[in-house]
């Protein structure tokens, strides 16, 4: 008899079974339209084992069970739940693939207590093909009911740059969930910069081609990621009339959720992540340049004429896209940071950073940096280059250009903010005190005063 069931056979799904088999276990499955199992117990013999209801489930498996759902996220997984809770031993654990808010979790944790059923919410990255292969998972909640788990989710991740598995227990109660809602956020920043450098070039009249060339030369050294593979995948795909695809793709862009309640989560812990929200931002601004045709410019009249990017500008596009990539990743690192202050959820910073190096999304070679950088509180080597030259030459490639670039722009800003020995809001502390008497600190002081500021 296994321990290993699975709910929802859908794309994640099905590509975690295939994953899950390939290394010799078998597993239940039940699926709401049950003709994908039928599909796939036909396809990969007893390894793959149908259960005709959820109820059915229990009888093919033994405690302690461990249920991995793989259902969209929200009220279907409170609905099948429900039923589990209706039906598990106490020792049992629910594994919550999908993307659950944080609070949604906690929430299902303290439900599931109550029947003496363990939570576990876990986040998991690399989309359905990495699935299948080599996702990275982040779950939180029970450290036992974690670990009981952990031999099987290291043969199925991915491998970080040490050859060692991408899945670690993060922490107790939502951390699993926090890191890869964080994760996304991240990585709503990432995809927004690449655009942006991306409509840099077009607006500079490069053709696709020779931005796949200049994309593929970004993406080397640091700056090697996932999210500028597929970029350079993406600029080299024809239609089947054998022009560029992209051009006909429509700029209104989705969002599911996880990059706002990131922000929403910024915002409660009051930390800055104006990279990420500007990201979620742009997607939500992206339509609304269609909403009003007295404002449409004349695109034509802001193409530079300088002849596509020089070899110069390429280099400077790399800073710019440095300066994005220390910006989206230190703000989502932050957060997590003080979350797990505030929440006191065990999270250990390095082990998140070490399981983000393989099949995650965000996965680049500038996490090899990062974990030194939070471990000594030094300045990464962004390749030689100190971070005043680096924010110089991003600052060249922004200002160079007629186009949005929010998010590069907020990056820029960010790192500028992070690393200037003086900020202007001495003078905003002033206005605070002139109107409200909200009293003022003078530089080195603790103590508080309110003062006339009659000139
Ligand atoms: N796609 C990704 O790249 C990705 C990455 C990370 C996390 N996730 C998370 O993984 C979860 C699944 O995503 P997915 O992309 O695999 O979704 P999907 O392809 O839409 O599959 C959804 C699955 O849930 C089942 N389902 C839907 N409504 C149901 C209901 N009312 N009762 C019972 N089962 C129901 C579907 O059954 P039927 O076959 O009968 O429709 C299907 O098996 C989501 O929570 C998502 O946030 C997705």
């Amino acid at each position: 008899m296994t321990h290993l069931w699975l709910i929802g056979l859908g794309t994640m799904g099905e590509n975690l079974v295939r994953n899950i088999i390939s290394h010799d276990e078998s597993i239940v499955v039940w699926n709401r339209s049950l003709d994908k199992v039928d599909a796939l117990v036909a396809e990969t013999g007893n390894t793959v084992i149908k259960a005709d209801t959820i109820a059915d489930l229990v009888q093919k498996t033994e405690s302690p069970r461990n249920i991995i759902l793989l259902v969209p996220a929200g009220k279907v997984t409170t609905e099948v739940a429900q039923e589990l809770f209706g039906i598990l031993s106490p020792g049992d654990a629910i594994w919550d693939l999908g993307n659950a808010h944080w609070d949604v979790t906690l929430a299902n944790q303290a439900e599931a207590l109550k029947h003496g059923i363990h939570w576990v919410g876990c986040g998991i990255s690399g989309g359905s093909e990495w699935a299948r292969l080599w996702p990275a998972l982040m779950p939180g909640g029970e450290e036992e009911t974690v670990k009981r788990m952990l031999p099987l989710l290291e043969k199925i991740a991915a491998k970080d740059f040490a050859g060692k598995p991408c899945v670690t227990y993060v922490g107790r109660a939502a951390a699993g969930n926090f890191v890869k809602m964080v994760h996304n956020g991240i990585e709503y920043a990432i995809m927004q910069w690449i655009a942006e450098i991306y409509d840099i070039l077009r607006s500079t009249n490069t053709s696709q081609a020779e931005m796949k060339t200049i994309f593929e030369e970004l993406n080397t050294g640091l700056l090697k990621s996932f999210l500028l593979d597929i970029t350079v995948d993406i600029l080299g795909t024809k239609d089947s009339d054998g022009t560029d695809l992209l051009e006909k793709i429509s700029d209104i862009a989705g969002s599911k959720g996880t990059g706002g309640w990131t922000v929403e989560a910024a915002l409660k812990l009051g930390v800055p992540v104006p990279t990420i929200a500007e990201s979620l931002f742009a997607r939500w601004m992206s339509g609304r340049n269609h909403q009003n045709s007295l404002w449409k410019m004349n695109n034509e009249k802001w193409i530079m004429n300088n002849g596509g990017i020089s070899k110069i500008e390429t280099n400077l596009l790399k800073q710019a896209l440095k300066t994005a990539y220390l910006a989206s990743y230190f703000q989502g690192i932050e957060l997590i940071l003080v979350a797990e202050k505030e929440w006191n959820w065990w999270i250990d910073i390095q082990e998140v950073l070490r399981i983000w190096q393989g099949g995650c999304i965000i996965r680049s070679e500038m996490l090899r940096v990062l974990p030194d950088f939070y471990r000594e509180w030094s300045a990464p080597d962004a390749e030689s280059k100190d971070i005043e030259t680096l924010l110089q030459e991003a600052r060249e490639i922004i200002n160079s250009s007629m186009v949005p670039t929010p998010v590069l722009s907020s990056s820029y800003s960010y790192m500028l903010t992070r690393t200037s020995e003086k900020l202007p809001t001495n003078l905003i502390q002033a206005m605070r005190d002139s109107f409200g008497a909200h009293g003022v600190k003078r530089i080195w002081s603790d103590v508080s005063e309110s003062f006339q500021w009659n000139s």
